[in-house]
């Protein structure tokens, strides 16, 4: 392989064929292959993209890099989700344990804050004694008993994605349809799934702001998913607010139980039941969305979500009874309107940063995180408000840090006069 060539030919726009793909990273997890060279090729593929073959033969290789989870006893269908990442999107925590309770089986790998998005992870880490290392074997017979599990991404999972997500994150490649439907269809595929569902997060909160930069990355992830005949249903989903009640730590928790519980907010429902009903139909347990909506709720109702959620924290050895106490903040401050009218446009990527702030993602790879950090939204888009009505209530246990978040969120708001109403889903 000569490498000059490849960068050469994908420079040019050209296709590189699937085995000189492969030559090529595995030289670089090797260590034959240095950064800067890799470098190279990740900024040609940045300019010049990849042809779908090359996309599918790139997720292909990520994907044999490592181990390859499969689930040979189950006889139920093995699905998962994935979203492109927002703020205060609690998604995977109502739907994991809302799916298996329908009978699903879902072995969800996921991750922790990006930038200024949350991650499950960290979420789920605050309740107390919760593990989100376990071992494959354990991840596996925790599905295969219960119908669930939700850890983190592990070593052997798709190591060459690993060291090429790391890579890029440092040479402004992160951004780029073919490396970013690789790295996520590879870990997702290596589940041994036979069903996903992707959200895929647009608006001004989110990474992809418009649906035309959306539109690609979905129709991509989505034929991806298919090459592999994973069943993939790919939903678009407003971030142009923030969705639930709250952004941030433990108080997703709060909200995620009170949503298994039956008091969800309209739009967190909404999208849950939304991505669901497209896991219930790939299932087969009905033909029909509305019906699949109506299974949800009752699920909902009859408090069997609820506790496989139970199930989920006690059997990676979290106390949700003490969570509440233990993540209690030391400090709030609300932020309250300037003036009257009606929210008309909120930072989400502001609101974002200003979780960072509090402590609820990382700035750098080593920042610890406030268990006890988050912001309740008293008010979103198309809310009346008067001048002096609370907006965002924000809370942490660490008072310099708090200050510095109330700035981000005090310009986070628009307030007019005109009643805008939030569109939830931008097209499906
Ligand atoms: N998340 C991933 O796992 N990979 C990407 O490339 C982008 C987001």
């Amino acid at each position: 392989m000569n490498l000059q060539k490849l960068v050469q030919l994908k420079s040019e726009g050209k296709s590189i064929p699937g085995n000189d793909l492969e030559t090529l990273i595995s030289a670089y997890v090797n260590g034959q292959v240095h950064d800067g060279e890799m470098t190279q090729f990740l900024k040609a593929v940045h300019a010049n993209g990849m042809a779908d073959e090359e996309i599918i033969s790139f997720t292909e290789i990520m994907l044999n890099s490592g181990e390859r989870i499969q689930f040979p006893r189950l006889e139920t269908y093995i699905a998962d989700k994935h979203s492109t990442g927002g703020v205060g999107d609690k998604v995977s925590i109502v739907l994991g344990p809302l799916m298996a309770s329908a009978g699903l089986a879902i072995p969800m790998l996921t991750g922790r804050s990006l930038g200024h998005t949350g991650g499950t992870i960290d979420k789920l880490e605050t309740i107390p004694g919760f593990q989100s290392n376990l071992s494959i074997d354990q991840f596996k017979t925790n599905v295969e008993t219960m119908g669930i599990c939700i850890m983190s991404q592990t070593e052997s999972i798709c190591p060459a994605d690993r060291k090429m997500y790391a890579l890029r994150d440092v040479t402004g490649t992160i951004d780029s349809i073919p490396l970013i439907c690789g790295s996520i269809m590879s870990k997702k595929i290596a589940e041994g799934i036979q069903g996903l569902v992707l959200d895929i997060k647009t608006g001004n909160g989110a990474f992809m702001k418009t649906m035309d930069q959306a539109k690609p990355l979905g129709e991509t992830l989505q034929k991806v998913g298919e090459a592999f005949a994973i069943k993939t249903d790919v939903v678009y989903s407003s971030m142009n607010q923030p969705l639930g009640r709250t952004a941030g730590m433990w108080c997703e928790i709060q909200e995620s139980i009170d949503a298994l519980q039956g008091k969800g907010s309209q739009d967190l429902m909404n999208v849950v039941f939304e991505l669901g009903s497209k896991l219930l139909v790939q299932a087969g347990v009905t033909r029909w969305e509305t019906a699949a909506i109506a299974i949800q709720e009752n699920l909902i109702q009859n408090g069997k979500a609820y506790q496989k959620f139970e199930e989920i924290a006690a059997a990676q050895g979290g106390n949700l009874s003490e969570g509440g106490s233990l993540n209690s903040p030391l400090f709030e401050k609300t932020i309250k309107a300037e003036s009257s009218g009606y929210i008309e446009t909120m930072d989400t990527l502001n609101i974002g940063w200003a979780a960072v702030e509090l402590g609820c993602g990382r700035r750098q790879k080593n920042d610890i995180l406030d268990p006890t950090a988050g912001i309740e939204f008293m008010a979103k888009t198309g809310d009346e408000v008067k001048a002096g009505t609370p907006i965002f209530r924000c809370f942490n246990s660490n008072e310099n840090k708090l200050d510095s978040a109330v700035n981000y969120l005090i310009d986070s708001v628009i307030i007019g006069p005109k009643k805008v109403s939030h569109t939830l889903f931008l097209l499906s």
